[in-house]
């Protein structure tokens, strides 16, 4: 946070959102009438689960990364029945609400929860489901759209390897389209993704002794075109000095901090970024509007 401060252009990690507040705030975010992404993608993978779960294969170990609430996964494993299932989520609070709710539901099913920051090579738990035959991961909610596409590529190569040669991937992605529909989603009538990026100050002030007034500062997000992103920003409405611990941070009127990229793909663009990785996109499935996509990718 301090090293992301201290930019020219201040910048923080959206990893430090899901703290449990912030996990509990992006469930609402999810809910939210403006908010499509959510509601396509659970809405295509119903549709379209028969075709997903003959394309990931029997006995596979499906790791998920962001698992969160776990409202998709628990479609995918209902449909997949894997060996076992690895959620990975920075959240441990969510973690552990949707492990243990997943593990009332499949009573069969080997769980192995992981606290941690995907972007990291992850240490994956022993198992003891050695029957799994295949790697499967599985990242939903377009939270790839979070990286740089320089970034993507790096942690689809990563996870290429990770897989290994047999192994595959589901990729939710956003796709451009109109750039209102976009703006909505980001801007939303109750304030709640305002609500979800201030959020991100409070916990500063809870956890590293920050002094930040909530109240001068205000949420900024807007479709970048060149770039093919939403930028989200927390805006300083005043010239202020705020203070985290001994280090002390200066902002002018209207400077902001740079709190997260949510990138936006045609399916030729994500196509070419997964090829490029070392995937081959084997399948994609899409709604009707063409607002959303989830790629099937294999090694190769
Ligand atoms: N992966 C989601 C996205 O980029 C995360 C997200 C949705 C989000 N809404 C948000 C992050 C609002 C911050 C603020 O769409």
């Amino acid at each position: 946070m301090i090293a992301g401060l201290s930019q020219p252009q201040k910048t923080l990690s959206p990893k430090y959102f899901y703290d449990a507040q912030g996990s509990r705030l992006f469930e609402a975010i999810c809910r939210l009438r403006e908010y499509y992404p959510t509601r396509c993608e659970l809405a295509l993978t119903r549709r379209h689960l028969g075709d997903i779960a003959r394309f990931a294969g029997r006995r596979i170990e499906l790791i998920e990364y962001g698992s969160g609430a776990g409202v998709k996964s628990r479609l995918l494993l209902g449909a997949l029945r894997p060996a076992a299932y690895v959620p990975v989520d920075i959240s441990e609070a969510a973690l552990q609400g949707a492990a243990r709710r997943l593990a009332r539901e499949f009573p069969g099913l080997e769980i192995h929860g992981v606290v941690g920051d995907f972007m990291q090579p992850l240490t994956l738990p022993v198992y003891r489901a050695r029957s799994a035959r295949r790697r499967v991961v599985y990242f939903p909610g377009s939270t790839i759209g979070n990286l740089t596409p320089v970034e993507a590529h790096a942690f689809l190569r990563m996870t290429r390897g990770q897989v290994g040669a047999r192994g595959a991937m589901l990729v939710g992605v956003d796709l451009k389209k109109d750039a209102n529909v976009l703006h909505a989603a980001y801007n939303d009538a109750k304030g709640v993704t305002a609500a979800f990026n201030l959020n991100l100050l409070a916990r500063i002030n809870r956890e590293l002794g920050g002094d930040f007034d909530l109240r001068r500062f205000s949420h900024y997000a807007f479709y970048n075109a060149a770039q093919g992103r939403i930028e989200m920003h927390l805006v300083s409405l005043a010239r202020q000095t705020v203070a985290i611990g001994p280090h002390r941070f200066g902002f002018d009127t209207g400077e902001s901090i740079h709190t997260e990229n949510s990138c936006k793909y045609s399916a030729e663009e994500f196509r070419a970024l997964a090829l490029a990785a070392g995937f081959r996109a084997e399948r994609v499935w899409q709604d009707g509007r063409k607002y959303f996509a989830l790629f099937g990718l294999v090694a190769g």
